[in-house]
């Protein structure tokens, strides 16, 4: 295989580094902000197992993003993506490829107990696990599903046991889950997990996002700056998506990811896989390119290659920074659950 296009980078001069991978459109929960219940309802058309990329033709994409790119991280997302059957198969098979450096899983964690064991002998490094609220009522109304917060905690206690690492993520919403804040610092500063904090995105076309529910980084940074006290620390890598701090008693760190009020599309180096196949360059597309049809074609791999060297290569994305310079921007947006986030 040819190595020659690894240094691919796109008209922001931003390198190709990071393909998140959405292998299901479907979803045990119903959060409010990500596939509200209303809309998300018995009759929604969820996609049919045929319009999905197959385990072979994943690996064979996710195998040329890392040979021929330089790609060294992949993401597996959905919607929930343990609701696809036979996850740790396909988990196997994309930790053979070589060059590889990081295979992980964001998901709302209630599978885990049922999976983590085999998702880590199969080669999973480590899970991100969405927890909203500690406080039962709230997350329940969260999650649009009742769902106790217990299946959580044990979803990320089986990931805990399976030996992967483990990072917690909070969508923070001002008026409906701000006190949860400190509750949750505390509680994950205790258990030795990071817990990172999201500013409320406008992803999507249903979650009638709304400028005044965001809390902002700072806000977020100075709340738990009173009571615990945190100072900025390093990212781990160039291009990492959230501000890391630790707190300054030496013991633990958090994140916030801030996409509203401190965009990072600077350095922005993740390509975004749908659950349909198609290839998206920001979150905030409202179209993707079609790989699906491409590998299902007789197209040789140097001819897909090319395909997807063009689009990196023409790339221009900065949805948030567009934002915050309040660019008239595309109201027509891709779901969350066909990007995985
Ligand atoms: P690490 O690999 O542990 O650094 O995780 P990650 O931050 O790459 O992945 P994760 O799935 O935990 O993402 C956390 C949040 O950041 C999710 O809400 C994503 O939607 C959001 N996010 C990730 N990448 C981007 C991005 O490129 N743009 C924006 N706006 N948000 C992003
Ligand atoms: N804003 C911010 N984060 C979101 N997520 C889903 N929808 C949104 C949104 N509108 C989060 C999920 C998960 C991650 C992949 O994205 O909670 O942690
Ligand atoms: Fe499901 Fe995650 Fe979306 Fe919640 S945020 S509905 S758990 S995909
Ligand atoms: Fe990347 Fe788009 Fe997010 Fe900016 S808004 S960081 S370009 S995915």
């Amino acid at each position: 295989m040819s190595f020659v296009e690894k240094s691919i980078t796109d008209q922001l001069n931003r390198p190709l580094r990071d393909l998140r991978i959405s292998v299901t459109d479907r979803c045990n929960l119903r959060c409010t902000y990500c596939m509200p219940a209303e809309i998300f309802g018995p009759d929604y058309p969820f996609l049919e197992k045929k319009e999905l990329l197959s385990f072979e033709e994943l690996e064979r994409l996710a195998r040329l993003f890392v040979q021929k790119f330089g790609v060294e991280k992949i993401r597996l997302t959905g919607g929930e993506p343990l609701m696809r059957k036979d996850m740790p198969q396909l988990v196997e098979m994309l930790a053979r490829i070589e060059g590889l450096n990081d295979l992980a899983m964001t998901t709302n964690g209630t599978l885990l107990p049922i999976y983590a064991e085999r998702l880590k002998k199969a080669g999973l490094n480590r899970v991100t696990i969405s927890l909203d609220s500690l406080d039962d009522d709230r997350f329940k109304r969260i999650n649009g599903r009742g769902v106790p917060i217990k299946k959580v905690l044990e979803g990320i206690e089986a990931a805990r046991k399976a030996g992967l690492g483990v990072k917690i993520n909070m969508v923070v919403q001002k008026g409906v889950n701000e006190e949860d804040i400190l509750p949750m610092a505390h509680y994950f500063k205790e258990q030795g997990l990071i817990l990172r904090f999201i500013e409320f995105m406008d992803v999507g076309n249903t979650n009638e996002w709304n400028r005044k529910a965001v809390l902002t980084k700072q806000e977020i940074i100075e709340r738990i700056h009173k009571e615990m006290p945190i100072t900025p620390i390093a990212p781990n890598y160039k291009g990492e998506v959230a501000t890391r701090y630790s707190y300054t008693d030496g013991d633990g760190e958090i994140g916030v990811i801030s996409s509203v009020s401190d965009a990072f599309c600077s350095t922005c180096n993740r390509a975004r896989l749908s659950a349909r196949g198609e290839l998206f360059t920001c979150l905030f597309a409202s179209s993707g390119h079609d790989l699906r049809k491409l590998i299902r074609s007789e197209k040789t791999e140097e001819e897909i290659t090319e395909f997807i060297s063009r689009i990196w290569k023409n790339r221009t994305d900065q949805y948030s920074v567009d934002r915050t310079l309040s660019k008239p921007v595309d109201k027509k947006k891709i779901e969350m659950s066909y990007i995985g986030g």
